[in-house]
C-alpha cells in the first residue's frame, strides 16, 4: 500500500505568524494543508474564511485540502474553487442532495470530499461511494482542535474501507480528529490514507519533527 498523507490542519496554527507557519509545512515531509472552514452556525464556532485562505494559498505549495463545516455548502463550491482548494469536503449532515453536490465540486476541477460527523453511520455512503474521492471520517464533534480521539474510529474505518473494497471505489480515507503517534498505526491499518492532525503538530516543540514521526510510522 501507498504511505500514509499526513495533512497538518492549519486551525492550531498561530495566526499571528500564518506565513511562517505555512512555510514550515511547506518545508516539512507533510502532504496537505487542511484547512478548516466553520460558520457558527453547522459547527458552535467560527474558525475563518475566503481572505485568510487566499493568503495561506499565496505561500503555500502543496494541495490544499479544505474542510467545509458550514450549512448549504453549494453556495461557495465555485468560491473555494477560485480560491484554489484542490479537494473540497461538505458535511454528509448538511446536504440535502449530496449526490448533486458531488458532481458540482468535480465539474470545479476539485476532488469532492464527504465528512461523517461521528454518530452517521458509513452504511449511508453505500449508494454514492463510487461518486466520492475522499470520505473525511471525524474522529471528533467537528468545531474545535485539541478533543480527544474517539475510539469507536476504528471500527468505523475498518467498515468503510469493506464498503470501498467491495464496491470497486477508488475512495480515499481521511481521518479528522484528535490524530497523534498514539493512534496513527492503528488507523494506517484500519485502512486511513490521510491522517489531518492539528494540535498534534502544532502544539509539539518541533513541528517540523513532529510530522516526519508521524510520517515515518505510518509508511
Ligand atoms: C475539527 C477540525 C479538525 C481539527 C483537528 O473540527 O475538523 O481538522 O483542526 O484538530 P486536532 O488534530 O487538534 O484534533
Ligand atoms: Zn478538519
Amino acid at each position: 500500500m501507498s504511505q500514509t498523507l499526513i495533512a497538518p490542519s492549519i486551525l492550531a496554527a498561530d495566526f499571528a505568524n500564518l506565513q511562517r507557519d505555512v512555510e514550515l509545512i511547506n518545508n516539512s515531509d507533510a502532504d496537505w494543508f487542511h484547512i478548516d472552514i466553520m460558520d457558527g452556525v453547522f459547527v458552535p464556532n467560527i474558525s475563518f474564511g475566503m481572505p485568510v485562505l487566499r493568503d495561506i494559498v499565496k505561500h503555500a505549495t502543496k494541495k490544499i485540502d479544505v474542510h467545509l463545516m458550514i450549512v448549504d455548502p453549494d453556495r461557495y463550491i465555485k468560491t473555494f474553487s477560485k480560491l484554489g482548494a484542490n479537494v473540497l469536503t461538505v458535511h454528509y449532515e448538511a446536504c440535502t442532495h449530496l449526490h448533486r453536490t458531488l458532481q458540482s465540486i468535480k465539474a470545479e476541477g476539485m476532488l469532492a470530499g464527504v465528512a461523517l460527523n461521528p454518530h452517521t453511520n458509513i452504511a449511508l455512503l453505500e449508494d454514492v461511494i463510487n461518486d466520492i474521492d475522499l470520505v473525511c471520517v471525524m474522529s471528533v464533534n467537528p468545531g474545535f482542535g485539541g478533543q480527544s480521539f474517539i475510539e469507536n474510529t476504528y471500527d468505523k474505518t475498518m467498515a468503510l474501507k469493506r464498503l470501498i473494497t467491495e464496491k470497486g471505489a477508488t475512495t480515499l480515507i481521511e481521518i479528522d480528529g484528535g490524530v497523534t503517534n498514539k493512534n496513527a498505526v492503528q488507523l494506517k491499518d484500519a485502512g486511513a490514507d490521510v491522517l489531518v492532525a492539528g494540535s498534534y503538530v502544532f502544539k509539539s516543540e518541533n513541528p517540523t519533527d513532529t510530522i516526519s514521526g508521524l510520517k515515518e510510522m505510518t509508511k
